[in-house]
């Protein structure tokens, strides 16, 4: 049950086929169900050229937290190195749902154990493994201008940019930049152009890839160094 005192606002959902968590506000899914984890590797690892790129101290930030899914793709792909992972994350799920999602991916559930069991205690900066992760809630457009990191690579995961086009608009995107380590970069399943074109605005050399499965395209992109 959710913590009554906990200021946090839930997500509204309802589950496709009894296990595909759906946001009735957004009216979007939060992952594919049938290639979620494989479509995590491919944008948001690969796209940022994870795990190669690690080293200790790397800081991966991340627009829309979710279930966890790709802190959890993470987890598996980052070995022994010590690492962080900061989230930013309006609507923060129950762990109860967030363990129902990730039934879908038995990968990810066979590691997800320490994560919920942290999660569930209303924790929000906590050590999975060599991950130090902190998700930070509340609108991400006030969050992350008053955040004082910068990240070496940026998973940008809101909702489909026609549905949730506030996670995408111009000023985020060049906060995500300001936020953004010398040689950084980012990846994203959209090659939507508002997308590509505030992301380049901000600074960003943007690049069109191969999408996941039958998607065409995705966008990744990097800073100078
Ligand atoms: C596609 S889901 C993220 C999926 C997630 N990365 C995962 O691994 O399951 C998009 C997320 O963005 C969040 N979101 C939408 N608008 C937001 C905002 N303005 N600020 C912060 N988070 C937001 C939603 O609540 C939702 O959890």
């Amino acid at each position: 049950m959710p913590d009554q005192s906990n200021p946090e606002t839930l997500p509204q959902l309802e589950w496709r086929d009894g296990a595909l968590p759906i946001s009735t506000q957004f009216d979007d899914p939060y992952f594919s169900l049938a290639n979620g984890l494989d479509e995590t590797r491919h944008v948001f690892l690969a796209g940022n050229d994870l795990p190669a790129r690690l080293r200790p101290g790397f800081h991966i930030a991340e627009l829309g937290f979710g279930t966890g899914l790709n802190l959890l793709a993470t987890l598996l792909a980052v070995g022994d190195t010590p690492i962080r992972f900061t989230s930013f994350e309006a609507y923060p799920m129950a762990a109860p749902d967030i363990a129902r999602a990730l039934e879908a991916f038995p990968e990810a559930e066979a590691v997800a154990a320490p994560f919920l069991s942290q999660w569930a205690t209303g924790a929000r900066k906590f050590q999975l493994g060599p991950i130090a992760v902190e998700v930070i809630i509340g609108d991400a457009r006030d969050t992350l201008p008053a955040w004082q990191h910068r990240a070496d690579a940026w998973f940008l995961d809101g909702f489909s940019p026609a549905k949730n086009p506030e996670l995408w608009n111009e000023d985020l995107m060049a906060e995500v930049a300001r936020h953004t380590a010398k040689g950084g970069s980012f990846a994203t399943y959209t090659a939507a152009g508002f997308v590509r074109r505030g992301l380049q605005a901000a600074g960003f050399t943007v690049e069109r890839r191969k999408g996941h499965g039958h998607k065409r395209h995705m966008a990744t992109g990097k800073m100078p160094t």
